[in-house]
């Protein structure tokens, strides 16, 4: 499966690096990566983020929590690029599902990357709202389970099943821990990974022998060995 890597990032000369590279297909961002860069002015800086990213297809996040508002915000982020992915969180923080949002922003033909997934069955209540057209993404946090104790790759495989008729839909796996994520994506065959960008660097080497793994490790401590003087006397 040839599974795409994204970046998930918002800092500017992270995005300017990273989307120089032929392997990052596509951005992610949230509002607290957005804060992590130092964003203050939202618009504003969306717009820089836009003025570095012309065509690869970027999310960005409504952060309102209501249904009228996550719309509107929605509506008008749209206009910012036509690159631009909209992100809403499958739920609002009443545990609401934010079905009536996707649905109106979906028949408007505004890209979604419906996020903070973690069960199939939450991409099946998506699907149950969205056309067969308009180009939606399912964001599903693997990361995030795995810290929970969950397993995550059953709700994935769910996921793909359940969104295999609709060719506009892509399933995206979130929340990287690890560069062994995309190989696990890979195998799955999951659309998408959003990557940090230190993570993909690390993908970018994949390949090295395990004779070069072991002398790597090898060195590595007998050079702190060293460095802290070890020694074992005979007393
Ligand atoms: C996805 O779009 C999210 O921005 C991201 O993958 C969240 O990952 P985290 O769990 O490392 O915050």
């Amino acid at each position: 499966m040839n599974t795409k890597i994204f970046c998930d990032i918002a800092e500017l000369d992270q995005i300017k690096k990273f989307n120089k590279k032929k392997i990052v297909k596509g951005f992610t961002t949230n509002p607290s990566l957005m804060r992590k860069a130092g964003a203050k002015d939202y618009k504003n800086y969306s717009k820089k983020i836009l003025n570095i990213c012309k065509d690869k297809p970027i999310s960005l996040e409504v952060f309102a929590d209501d249904y009228k508002n996550m719309i509107s915000q929605g509506k008008k982020i749209n206009t910012w690029g036509k690159n631009v992915y909209v992100k809403v969180p499958v739920v609002n923080s009443k545990n609401i599902f934010t079905g009536k949002v996707i649905k109106e922003l979906n028949n408007d033909n505004i890209k979604l990357n419906i996020t903070a997934v973690y069960s199939a069955k939450q991409t099946k209540k998506i699907l149950d709202v969205i056309n067969k057209k308009t180009k939606v993404i399912i964001s599903i946090f693997a990361g995030r389970a795995g810290d929970a104790g969950k397993d995550p790759i059953p709700e994935f495989i769910k996921s793909m099943k359940l969104s295999k008729k609709f060719k506009n839909v892509e399933i995206l796996w979130a929340s990287v821990r690890e560069p062994y994520n995309y190989l696990q994506a890979k195998q799955i065959g999951c659309q998408i990974i959003t990557v940090p960008p230190s993570i993909i660097e690390k993908i970018e080497k994949f390949g090295k022998s395990s004779k070069k793994l072991t002398l790597e490790t090898v060195n590595g401590f007998l050079k702190d060995s060293r460095k802290s003087k070890f020694k074992i006397d005979d007393k």
